[in-house]
């Protein structure tokens, strides 16, 4: 990346971000920072609330949540009619695996590296039938291709895993796993959590069937609010049995006997929405498409390597794919201590996370390598 637009970036956005004039934030796989957009729409609610009370619902809140729906859609390269709204990717997950047939097909392959709440869905259901295989991670950083080739079956009603793995920062080749799963008859949800918002990710292209990813991390939303996006052409097929009013055709009539799933992906949302993340998750969408996730991507890689190179030079193993392709902006930082190092570095100002056996750094657009000069110098000293 030319050094004049990195530079541009950071001066541009770094103010929007009032949390870089007392500290250097290195966590935005966790939580992204909060920019005075997302703190000026979270006040534009509460002046709604207190002007307008519930009428604020059909003059403005429905609306934002439309808009919210569609800035989603966008991102992702996706029809609005394709994405829903759900309070976590847990809730989302719920009412998606409700609406999946394991009769004849009761396996679903998984990763160990995949965030513990995708796995859960599948071994809470172990009593119904469901057979849910959770592959190993050869090197705790990917998983092999290979791995679930071997894997899916005939037998596999789905392929459930990450875009990018929390655990490492590895960015899998989910064109190709869905590409497998549906050779095999199977369908692929992908857990694209680490990967909205700081990778481009285009769900059509990529061939899934369903990719879900929420507010609060690379996408600047805060938190209470999760992503769905489910293909087009499956959903009036897939019935959840975790349904809500916000799911059904005439939401407003108020008739508990008109049941009728909505024909579009919002047939799997489930009851209202948190209004205030709805707020301040549209202004973080619009900060993003407005940074470019191309320009994002080329501005984390390069602090990514910036981070990793540091680290290394200061003696520290890292956790992390050994093609730099495949890296994205999460650096795990292997450390004897690490909750005793992310306290020591939060006293020196320097944000961070841990993880177990690691320190876990994940610059956004937004940071600089004064922040990872920093980081790794107080880890080391
Ligand atoms: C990859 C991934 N999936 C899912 C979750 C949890 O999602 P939720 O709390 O919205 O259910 C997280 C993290 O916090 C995550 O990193």
């Amino acid at each position: 990346m030319p050094k004049s637009e990195l530079y541009e970036l950071a001066e541009k956005y770094r103010p929007e971000f009032p949390i870089f004039r007392s500290a250097s934030y290195l966590n935005s796989c966790s939580l992204g920072a909060l920019s005075q957009r997302s703190r000026a729409a979270l006040s534009e609610f509460a002046d709604l609330w207190d002007r307008r009370g519930a009428s604020a619902w059909y003059e403005h809140w429905l609306n934002a949540c439309d808009d919210t729906r569609a800035a989603f859609a966008r991102l992702v390269g996706a029809d609005v009619s394709e994405t829903a709204l759900a309070p976590s990717i847990s809730a989302a997950l719920s009412s998606i695996v409700s609406a999946v047939d394991f009769g004849v097909r009761p396996k679903v392959v998984t990763s160990e590296l995949d965030f513990p709440t995708l796995v859960y869905q599948f071994l809470a259901r172990g009593a119904d039938g469901i057979e849910t295989v959770v592959l190993p991670s050869p090197d705790g950083v990917s998983v092999p291709l290979e791995s679930f080739a071997e894997t899916i079956d005939e037998r596999t009603a789905l392929v459930a895993t990450s875009h990018v793995y929390f655990t490492s920062g590895a960015i899998q080749d989910v064109a190709a796993l869905a590409r497998l799963a549906h050779e095999r008859g199977a369908l692929c949800l992908i857990d694209a959590y680490q990967s909205t918002g700081q990778l481009p990710v285009d769900a059509r292209e990529l061939g899934v069937d369903f990719l879900l990813s929420g507010a609060l991390k690379w996408l600047l939303g805060g938190a209470g609010l999760a992503y769905v996006y489910v293909r087009g052409p499956l959903i009036e097929g897939l019935e959840p049995t975790a349904v809500s009013w916000f799911g059904v055709e005439d939401q407003f009539a108020f008739d508990p006997m008109a049941f009728k799933l909505r024909a579009d992906a919002r047939r799997f949302e489930l009851g209202t929405p948190a209004v205030p993340t709805v707020y301040t998750a549209r202004a973080g969408l619009q900060l993003i498409d407005e940074v470019g996730v191309e320009r994002i991507r080329r501005r984390v890689s390069s602090l990514t390597e910036d981070l990793l190179q540091r680290a290394l030079a200061a003696g520290f193993r890292v956790r992390s794919a050994a093609d730099p392709e495949k890296r994205s902006g999460i650096v795990m930082v292997e450390h004897p201590d690490p909750a005793v190092a992310v306290r020591r570095l939060a006293e020196a100002g320097v944000i961070v996370d841990h993880r177990p056996g690691a320190v876990r750094f994940s610059p956004h657009f937004y940071n600089t390598t004064d922040d990872s000069q920093k980081a790794i110098r107080v880890l080391g000293g």
